[in-house]
């Protein structure tokens, strides 16, 4: 993996090997014949496996980035850190008593489902589809702590999860995993590429007339989340669904555009609206839209009509 070669001391043992190469084997076929089990890509959290120093890690990532955002992220994220207890102790546990999918379980019914690294996009789209949020378990090695190019659990579980808990962006998420697992036309699979960026990834939202920070990549960064907030470098500009998806965006330096919400319902509703749109389309294209007539649902590949 690209990190481990970087640092050269990313611990993997909480993850079984061969459970892990069966699983990516999962994703990296997902949707061809004979693969349609989305659950063949998750791998179980070996919670024993994280070392004292990846504890550590945690810890210091925790205190500096929830002191930072107390006073500038959204609302809804940090009541939601504090419904599934998320806490600096420890790691979260994903699955057992202690676990955060056992508070999210009856906020919402999404679930983190540990995979064992990057899974491709079909598949992560049928995991959003279901309310399983695919979460990296691995952690950031001590040295690294401030900049680690792939995902690992402080981004996925700290970044993302937290507004899971939340019963407006819940089903704005599953209604973006349907309509992207639904579409297979590479323009719409674009421009929702772009939507998740400007919204989950890396979205602003006006709270009390004051800008507040939603998105994961500015949650779990500290150096990015200041820039978003106090840059004059950043277009900030007003959240509309088909500016946002006709937007490029560029991953290797600060964002010089971002996006504001005036609130999560806005963001679900135009959600909504586009997914509709998607799904008429795809019915219009596979059958004329016979299958609508029937009941078809978001989310179901045309192969099953
Ligand atoms: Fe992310």
């Amino acid at each position: 993996m690209a990190e481990s070669k970087m640092s050269g001391s990313l611990n993997h043992a909480m993850i079984d090997d061969s459970q892990a190469k069966a699983a990516q084997e999962a994703a990296n076929h997902f949707g061809e014949p004979g693969h349609a089990d989305i659950t063949k890509v998750y791998i179980e959290q070996r919670y024993e496996g994280y070392s004292e120093e990846n504890q550590e890690t945690w810890r210091i990532l925790f205190d500096r980035q929830m002191e930072f955002l107390a006073d500038r992220a959204s609302r809804v994220y940090l009541d939601g850190a504090r419904s599934i207890k998320l806490v600096r102790d420890h790691i979260p546990y994903l699955e057992g008593p202690r676990s955060i999918n056992t508070f999210l379980k009856q906020l919402t019914g999404w679930q983190s489902r540990a995979v064992p690294g990057y899974i491709p996009a079909k598949a992560f789209f049928a995991c959003l589809a279901r309310r399983e949020f695919p979460t990296t378990i691995v952690i950031r090695p001590k040295q690294s702590i401030d900049y680690l190019p792939e995902p690992d659990i402080f981004h996925d579980v700290f970044g993302h999860v937290p507004l899971h808990a939340d019963p407006v962006f819940a089903d704005f998420l599953q209604a973006y995993g349907k309509a992207a697992l639904t579409t297979n036309d590479p323009v719409h699979t674009e421009r929702l590429a772009r939507l998740f960026w400007f919204t989950v990834e890396f979205g602003l939202i006006r709270e009390g007339g004051s800008l507040k920070l939603y998105g994961s990549g500015l949650i779990s960064s500290p150096g990015e989340s200041r820039h978003a907030l106090e840059s004059n470098d950043v277009d900030r500009r007003p959240f509309e669904i088909d500016r946002v998806c006709d937007t490029a965006f560029e991953i290797d330096h600060y964002q010089p555009i971002l996006y504001v919400l005036e609130s999560f319902q806005q963001l679900r509703d135009a959600m909504m609206t586009y997914a509709d749109r998607l799904l008429d389309e795809h019915a219009a294209g596979c059958c004329g839209g016979a299958c609508r007539g029937k009941g078809v649902q978001l989310g179901q590949p045309a192969a099953r009509h």
